[in-house]
């Protein structure tokens, strides 16, 4: 019998995303609305005595010490003072910077895989403290589902999940660096300030959720500023709505487009009128890690 235990990490999209304005820490705080969506990397761990080995099914991930699992193993032990060891065996199936925090929630899946493993006893609270040292998104991948976000996304409030919805997704072949698409002159940061928290755009946008408007709601901030440096990206945008989506939006800082689709069958086959562009069909989970039998 193997002794890996398995664990399954899901994509997020962003149905909605503002960016409010830059921080002293350099950080930008924004405003969204998270969806984890049924697309999922596959982590498996098993004990090893005092060695961190990560393999990784995507040479395009990088180089294994820059990977966020390693990185997340590494942060872990150093905090925790802990000198055990851990195989794992990653396999990816989300694009790799695709703005869909697939590096995060690979993350995310090692930091609870490991504290599993290594009888850490951490409580929730402080798994997410050091998600945060790991990257924006990680804390939000440690719980998944429908989640509205301020501060770097790692300030969220729990919304009522999403009822089972369809996307297509498109990953065009295109790299965005996130540090760029943040900083980019065409990005315009919102002019609205917040009120206890949350500007009144993002409370329409909440509203409209709450009222099931998904289409209405759909905005992110990122997109004027990618759709410039990579035009081809508005188009993809544009075929998804004439294809029958009823909404189509960029996801994070791109390049990963999304439609919304009346059910799966709509989603097939509107997905079958992209043969040049790679993509996935997929609904909506409400979960971020979940631990496999
Ligand atoms: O947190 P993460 O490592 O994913 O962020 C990557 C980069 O994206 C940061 O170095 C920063 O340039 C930018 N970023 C930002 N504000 C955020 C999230 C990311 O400026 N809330």
């Amino acid at each position: 019998m193997s002794d890996f235990k398995i664990y399954r990490s899901y994509a997020k999209i962003n149905l909605y995303l503002d960016v409010i304005c830059r921080r002293d820490d350099g950080y930008h705080d924004i405003e969204t609305i998270f969806q984890t969506v049924s697309l999922s990397d596959t982590l498996r761990v098993r004990p090893l005595d005092s060695r961190i080995e990560l393999t990784c099914s995507a040479p395009e991930a990088g180089t294994i010490d820059d990977n966020l699992v390693y990185r997340a193993a590494q942060l872990l032990r150093s905090e925790c003072g802990c000198v055990l060891g851990a195989g794992m065996e990653l396999e990816k199936e989300i694009p790799v910077a695709a703005g869909l925090a697939g590096g995060s929630g690979d993350a995310a899946a090692a930091l609870i895989a490991l504290n599993d493993l290594w009888a850490l006893d951490l409580s929730e609270e402080q798994l997410r403290a050091l998600a945060l040292q790991l990257g924006s998104d990680v804390p939000y991948c440690l719980n998944g589902g429908t989640m509205a976000a301020t501060g770097r996304g790692e300030i969220m409030e729990k919304l009522s999940a999403l009822p089972e919805t369809w996307f297509v997704l498109l990953h065009p072949l295109i790299r965005v660096s996130t540090p760029s698409a943040y900083q980019h002159p065409r990005l315009g940061l919102s002019e609205e300030s917040p009120i206890d928290g949350k500007t009144p755009s993002f409370r329409t946008a909440l509203h409209d959720f709450q009222s099931g408007e998904l289409s209405s709601l759909l905005y992110n901030r990122m997109e004027n500023a990618v759709f410039t440096m990579y035009p081809e990206l508005r188009e993809l945008k544009k075929r998804l709505v004439e294809s029958g989506c009823s909404g189509a939006l960029m996801s994070g800082s791109g390049p990963t487009l999304f439609g919304i689709c009346a059910d799966e069958e709509e989603a097939e086959r509107i997905a079958k009128t992209f043969p040049d562009v790679e993509h996935s069909v997929v609904r909506s989970v409400d979960n971020g890690v979940v631990t496999m039998e």
